[in-house]
């Protein structure tokens, strides 16, 4: 049996929306029906009073961070655990990442951590909802409040998921979506910006597309981005929306097959969990393996390979890039927690498609796997 990491949920809807809109001819990003609707509707999905679609997630952090006002030279604080986008939104504008530690059971960013690395220059503070699990957002929000700080959310791997009851992307002043394949919701590429400021959806919504003159169109009003999504991406985007809630719950019903299956194991292995107040929408089921265990996790992942089964690894934290490394931006110290995690970590299969039959196989190739590399 073959068994992917993830294979996107493409349904009727997604089939006959984009069907509708080729026969309409509107296949670029500035006109047809369905980027207005999907905007719409995905706004309503965050309970956010705007979204703003483009290219992808990385596009979308980028131009939270520009409309919200972040510059050149200003610091933002970034929970340091997450895909190098969040931090790459950050340099494209010429600010200065601060990498934030992380709390240890929710892999987020950790506010003790954050309040030791405000200083003067801090202009902001960007949280990623990394796996589907949000961020602890109190304790960020009042930190911010006391420092006047501007608070992103990075949401590319949480859609839908809450915290306190309220969903990610409403819960700070501007927050960026991804829609890639591997998403919790997808249009095969694609990035959504949410927030409840006019201020800031209007300047995305002008960036993103060559911030065309209002009255002259050719006499532009900034150096704008073509970050456009097109009417075809946006058209999987309404179809996904029908669907949300189910991909949501398939999602998590993944996670709680695998979590009793592997409960065994939690000597030897972290297990996903959710915190009281929050819903976790499990991107991607990612295991962490205790200490005795880290030496084995290449031996893990090349065994479940042998079974036709991908797994890929977790994300190596800002602070242990060679890239940022090198250029003395950043120590490996900086950020202990992240550290016990960069190279211990991989995930396992869960895309909504995944079968029974495929998690049975999962759950019973990799409990074999462990069986033999605990006992050694
Ligand atoms: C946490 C996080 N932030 C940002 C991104 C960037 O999104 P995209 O690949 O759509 O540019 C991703 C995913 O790829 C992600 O996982």
């Amino acid at each position: 049996m073959q068994v992917p990491v993830s294979r996107p949920h493409m349904g009727e809807a997604e089939i006959s929306y984009v069907n509708k809109a080729l026969q309409a001819n509107a296949v670029s990003g500035v006109y047809g029906e369905f980027l207005e609707r999907f905007e719409t509707e995905f706004a309503e999905f965050c309970d956010a009073k705007y979204a703003v679609s483009c290219s992808n997630g990385t596009t979308a952090l980028h131009l939270a961070l520009v409309a919200a006002g972040v510059k050149e030279g200003d610091e933002v604080l970034v929970s340091t655990l997450t895909n190098m986008a969040s931090f790459f939104a950050v340099l494209y504008i010429g600010g200065k990442p601060v990498p934030v530690d992380i709390d240890l059971e929710t892999l987020t960013m950790d506010p003790g951590d954050l309040e030791r690395k405000i200083t003067a220059k801090t202009k902001a503070i960007m949280v990623v909802h990394l796996f589907g699990h949000p961020t602890d957002m109190d304790p960020v929000n009042e930190l911010a409040r006391q420092h006047n700080l501007l608070v992103f959310e990075d949401c590319a791997e949480a859609h839908g998921a809450t915290y306190k009851g309220k969903k990610v992307g409403s819960l700070s002043h501007a927050s960026g979506f991804s829609f890639f394949a591997n998403k919790v919701l997808t249009t095969g590429e694609g990035g959504m910006v949410t927030t409840d400021d006019p201020e800031i959806a209007k300047k995305a919504r002008s960036l993103k597309a060559l911030a065309f003159g209002a009255t002259n169109k050719y006499m532009h009003d900034d150096i704008g981005f073509n970050y456009r999504m097109t009417n075809l991406q946006a058209a999987i985007g309404c179809g996904q929306m029908q669907v949300a809630d189910k991909l949501i719950e398939r999602r998590r019903e993944i996670a709680h097959f695998y979590g009793a299956a592997f409960e065994k194991y939690s000597d030897h292995l972290a297990l996903p969990i959710q915190k009281p107040w929050a819903k976790s929408v499990y991107w991607m089921y990612h295991i962490v393996l205790r200490e005795h265990m880290v030496s084995k996790r290449r031996e893990i992942m090349m065994a479940l390979k042998d079974e036709g089964i991908e797994t890929r690894e977790g994300f190596i934290p800002y602070n242990l890039q060679e890239i940022f490394l090198s250029r003395g931006w950043t120590r490996a110290e900086d950020c202990p927690n992240a550290n016990k995690v960069a190279y211990a970590s991989f995930y396992l299969p869960t895309g909504p498609d995944i079968s029974q039959a495929e998690l049975d196989y999962v759950a019973s190739k990799l409990s074999s796997i462990l069986d033999k590399a605990v006992s050694r």
